[in-house]
């Protein structure tokens, strides 16, 4: 039986630290995008996971934002949260920032709205803990988080006729 007492927001937070290597680059010696994605899934999982204490599965990923490049040879740290929970589902808020090794600044690069469901051994969704909010920024990140929600499940419904132009070209 899992435990579905109230748990504290900032409990969940993982901090997660990559080295740019040049296989993780692009052929602008910087980042490869779909790399930080990866990195922002696990980051995101692993808080969700610290929440619920059950496996998740990535449901979407919205707001991604890559507003700066990080450089072969600098350090991407990766920090998530959980915003809210819902009923099985949370959403998780990852940012990366990237950091000079040699003068350790360190500058916003990469934002993320993600968010996870909870799922027990046959795949089933399970319901999650609720979040407990202890400060005036987690409440207010909440309510955000909720209003997101609502949008966010509502374009799911509505915006799907551009799905009738895609289909897969034959033996491509
Ligand atoms: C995500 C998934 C479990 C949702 O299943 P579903 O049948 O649509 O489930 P429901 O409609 O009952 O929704 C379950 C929860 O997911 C949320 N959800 C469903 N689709 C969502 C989406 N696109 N974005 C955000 N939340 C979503 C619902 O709001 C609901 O949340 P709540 O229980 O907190 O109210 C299902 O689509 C799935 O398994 N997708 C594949 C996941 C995967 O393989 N991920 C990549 C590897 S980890």
């Amino acid at each position: 039986m899992s435990d579905l007492s109230p748990k504290r927001a900032k409990d969940t937070e993982v901090v997660m630290t990559q080295l740019i290597l040049p296989p993780d680059a692009n052929n602008l010696n910087a980042a490869f995008g779909g790399k930080v994605m990866e990195w922002i899934d696990i980051c995101g999982a692993v808080a969700a996971q610290r929440h619920c204490r059950q496996v998740v599965v990535t449901a979407s990923m919205d707001d991604l934002h890559f507003h700066a490049p990080i450089k072969v040879g600098w350090v991407a740290l990766l920090h998530s949260r959980v915003l809210a929970a819902f009923r099985t589902s949370m959403e998780v808020g990852v940012t990366v920032h990237a950091e000079n090794p040699l003068t350790g600044e360190r500058t916003l690069t990469t934002s993320a709205l993600m968010t996870f469901v909870a799922i027990d051994k046959d795949g089933k969704r399970v319901p999650v803990p609720p979040l407990l909010t202890e400060t005036e920024a987690e409440e207010e990140a909440f309510k955000e988080a909720e209003a997101r929600r609502a949008q966010r499940l509502a374009r799911q419904k509505e915006n799907q006729s551009w799905l009738k132009v895609m289909k897969p070209i034959a033996g491509a």
